[in-house]
């Protein structure tokens, strides 16, 4: 029974992950906890060296090597495939997690009484948006998540390569795997955020499942993660607008027609679940998107 053990179940022994946006947020806590449980490398990506080395610095063993990267930039990507190539030979996960909010281009919201506001002072709000700042958004989200998945090719295929040969009767260790970082965002009509982010994330979405599609036959492996509310620099400002000091992890911290777990994600939540798929027992999850948001999605429209 030993297989069925959670120390078997969820191995992520010496695998090598990538994860770009890792000096911050959800990809240093993902970092941290990969880290904590005996992958043998992980090498973190984004454009703030000072971030990076912080999420460094917090290790329990040390396996976390910074690469600034710009997912915006092909050369910038090429770059950084470059050196992650020479400090490895292959790469098992790679997680594509980096992403902006962007411009606040909020709904139409009711007033009090009820009353909506015109629709030209809703038009003169969201025209006054910038055009790049929306393309920015998409620009980030999407087409750095799918670049960065191109330039990591390589790599996921040389981890498919070096598997043992299959024994009769024995799991094989799980393919190569690429998990884009949505959001719940992604299916919410009532935009809470922001027109672009939401968009953004619905494209992400969509994204896995055309991933995870057709690159089914070169073994490569496309999931999805869609939290809902994390503490990070992006999402700062709903902790702070709600009166909140810390992270809102204690239940009570949110009301619960906003989030019916009524707190905000923890460490555990997000560290478990990259801990799982990363491990020997998520070998068997292709074109997944793993919804985690204390069950959030499932009382939109909600209060934010
Ligand atoms: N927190 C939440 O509640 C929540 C909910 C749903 C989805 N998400 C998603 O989770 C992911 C991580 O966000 P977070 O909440 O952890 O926020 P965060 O702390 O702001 O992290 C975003 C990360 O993306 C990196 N990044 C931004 N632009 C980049 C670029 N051009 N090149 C490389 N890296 C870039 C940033 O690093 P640099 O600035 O150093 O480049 C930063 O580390 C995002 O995709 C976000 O949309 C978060």
């Amino acid at each position: 029974m030993a297989h069925l053990q959670a120390s078997n179940l969820f191995s992520v022994k010496d695998r090598v992950v990538v994860i770009t946006g890792g000096g911050s947020g959800l990809g240093r806590i993902m970092a941290k906890a990969l880290d904590a449980n005996n992958v043998s490398k992980i090498f973190i990506l984004g454009r703030r060296e000072a971030a990076l080395q912080e999420t460094a610095s917090q290790t329990l063993n040390g396996t976390v090597i910074p690469i600034q990267c710009d997912i915006t930039s092909k050369e910038s990507l090429e770059t950084a495939y470059k050196a992650v190539a020479a400090q490895t030979t292959h790469v098992d996960l790679l997680v594509a997690n980096s992403g902006i909010m962007g411009p606040m281009m909020k709904a139409p919201q009711r007033a009090a009484d009820g009353s909506l506001p015109s629709l030209s002072t809703v038009r003169d709000e969201l025209f006054n948006v910038p055009m790049d700042e929306f393309t920015n958004v998409m620009n980030v989200n999407v087409t750095g998540s799918y670049y960065t998945f191109l330039a990591f090719l390589p790599l996921l295929e040389a981890a498919n390569k070096r598997r043992p040969e299959p024994q009769q009767g024995v799991l094989s260790a799980p393919t190569a795997q690429v998990i884009i970082t949505n959001s719940i965002a992604g299916y919410n009509r009532k935009v809470p955020f922001s027109f672009a982010y939401n968009a953004s994330k619905a494209a992400t979405t969509h994204l896995v499942k055309m991933l995870s599609t057709n690159f089914a036959d070169y073994g490569i492996r496309v999931n999805g993660i869609s939290p809902g509310l994390y503490y990070s620099e992006m999402a700062e400002h709903v902790f702070k607008d709600a009166g909140l000091q810390g992270r809102g992890i204690s239940d009570d911290s949110f009301p619960r027609e906003m989030i019916p777990a009524t707190r905000g994600g923890s460490e555990e939540d997000i560290g478990g679940l990259i801990v799982w798929l990363a491990s020997n027992s998520g070998g068997y999850i292709n074109g997944n998107i793993v919804v985690t948001d204390g069950g959030r999605i499932s009382v939109v429209p909600a209060v934010y």
